[in-house]
C-alpha cells in the first residue's frame, strides 16, 4: 500500500509539470480525480484492509488526496487566468448581417388570389399530372385524332400516347371519372405548348381551370361568375365582353376579353380566357348523362392575368429568375 501510495504521488506530479492547458488538465483530473479514478481505486483498496492496516494508511491517504486537490485547484486557477477564451475573439461591436428574406413569385401571388375568389364561391381546388395521356389531353375532349383543333395546341408529344398537357382540361376528365356532380372544382398547374419562345408567348406557361357540373347548370351562371371574377381581380370599373369562339369540348364556347387602357398608350380588347358548356360528347365519355345533368368549364392563363394586372409586357421575364424584377413585388 504504501508503494502504491508513492507511486501515485509521483505520477501525478510528474504528469502535472507537463499540462500547459485546461483541456489536459481536465484529462488529469479525470485519471486522478473522478469517481474510477487512481484516488479512489486506492480508497477501495483501503477499506477492505485490515483495521491494524487501515491506521497505519489512513492518514498517508488523505495527505495524498489533498495534495491532489490542491494542485489540481492551483494549476487549474493558474490557467484559466492566462487562458484566452474564445469570447474574447468575438468584437461585439460589429454590425450584424442582414439577411434577406424570399417571398412568392408575382406569378404565384396571382394564382393564390384567383384560387381564393373561386375558393369563396364553394370551388375546391384539385391537381393533375403535366404528363398526361393523349386520350385525357385531346381525344375525351372531343378532339379526334385527325382533327384540325388539334393544330391550335403545338404539342410536346413523349410518344404516340404520351404527351406534356397542353392546358388544364384533361384534368376535367380526371375529375369527372372521379367524382359524381355535383362537381365544382378549379384546376391550377403548369402546361407546355411547342411554340417560338416570343414577348407574348413560351413554351411553359400555368393555367387554371375551372368545372362545374350539375342539374340545370345554364350558360348565365357561367357569364356571371366569371364577370364576378374579373372584377374582384381587375376592379369594379372593369369593361367586359364575351366573344363567340370554338373549342372542341364546349359548345357554345366563348372567349372574354377586358378593356385594357395602358396609360398613355392606345386601349384595346385582350382576351383573358376561354369558356362554354361542357360538351355532351364529354359528358358521355366520363359516363354522365347528358340528358340529367349539364355543365361549364373555363380555363384561363396566369400569366395573361399577371401582365395585364401589372401591367408587363413581356411574358419570358417571369422566368428569367431576375431578381431586379422579382424583388418589386
Ligand atoms: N383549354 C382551353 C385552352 O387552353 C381553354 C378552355 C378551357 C376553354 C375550358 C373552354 C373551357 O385554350
Amino acid at each position: 500500500m504504501e508503494n502504491k501510495i508513492l507511486d501515485a504521488k509521483n505520477s501525478f506530479e510528474n504528469e502535472l509539470k507537463k499540462i500547459d492547458n485546461l483541456s489536459k488538465l481536465e484529462e488529469l483530473r479525470i485519471k486522478y480525480l473522478s469517481r474510477k479514478g487512481t484516488l479512489n481505486q486506492l480508497f477501495d483498496e483501503f477499506k477492505n484492509l485490515p483495521s491494524a492496516e487501515k491506521q497505519k494508511y489512513g492518514k498517508s491517504l488523505n495527505e495524498l488526496k489533498n495534495f491532489f486537490q490542491e494542485n489540481y485547484e492551483k494549476l487549474k486557477a493558474n490557467l484559466e487566468q492566462t487562458e484566452t477564451k474564445v469570447e474574447d475573439f468575438i468584437d461585439w461591436s460589429l454590425p450584424g448581417r442582414k439577411r434577406n428574406l424570399g417571398s412568392k413569385h408575382i406569378l404565384i401571388q396571382t394564382l393564390d388570389e384567383i384560387k381564393s375568389v373561386f375558393k369563396s364561391i364553394g370551388f375546391s381546388v384539385y391537381e393533375g399530372p403535366e404528363l398526361e395521356s393523349d386520350y385525357n389531353n385531346f381525344e375525351a375532349l372531343n378532339f379526334p385524332s385527325d382533327h384540325p383543333a388539334r393544330d391550335m395546341q403545338d404539342t410536346f408529344f413523349i410518344n404516340n400516347s404520351f404527351l406534356l398537357r397542353t392546358h388544364t382540361s384533361p384534368v376535367q376528365i380526371r375529375v369527372m371519372q372521379q367524382l359524381k356532380p355535383p362537381i365544382r372544382v378549379i384546376v391550377p398547374g403548369k402546361v407546355y405548348r411547342n411554340e417560338a419562345i416570343s414577348a407574348k408567348s413560351y413554351c411553359l406557361f400555368h393555367q387554371v381551370e375551372g368545372l362545374y357540373v350539375d342539374t340545370d347548370v345554364t350558360f348565365s351562371e357561367l357569364k356571371g361568375t366569371l364577370v364576378s371574377f374579373a372584377k374582384q381581380l381587375f376592379g369594379d370599373n372593369l369593361k367586359y365582353r364575351f366573344r363567340a369562339s370554338f373549342f372542341p369540348f364546349t359548345e357554345p364556347s366563348a372567349e372574354m376579353d377586358i378593356w385594357w387602357q395602358p396609360t398613355g398608350k392606345e386601349g384595346r380588347w385582350l382576351e383573358i380566357l376561354g369558356c362554354g358548356m361542357v360538351d355532351p360528347n364529354v359528358l358521355t365519355n366520363v359516363g354522365i348523362d347528358p340528358e340529367h345533368y349539364t355543365g361549364y368549364a373555363f380555363g384561363m392563363g396566369v400569366e395573361r392575368m399577371t401582365l395585364l394586372k401589372y401591367g408587363i409586357d413581356d411574358i419570358r421575364i417571369f422566368f428569367d429568375n431576375d431578381k431586379r424584377f422579382l424583388i418589386q413585388f
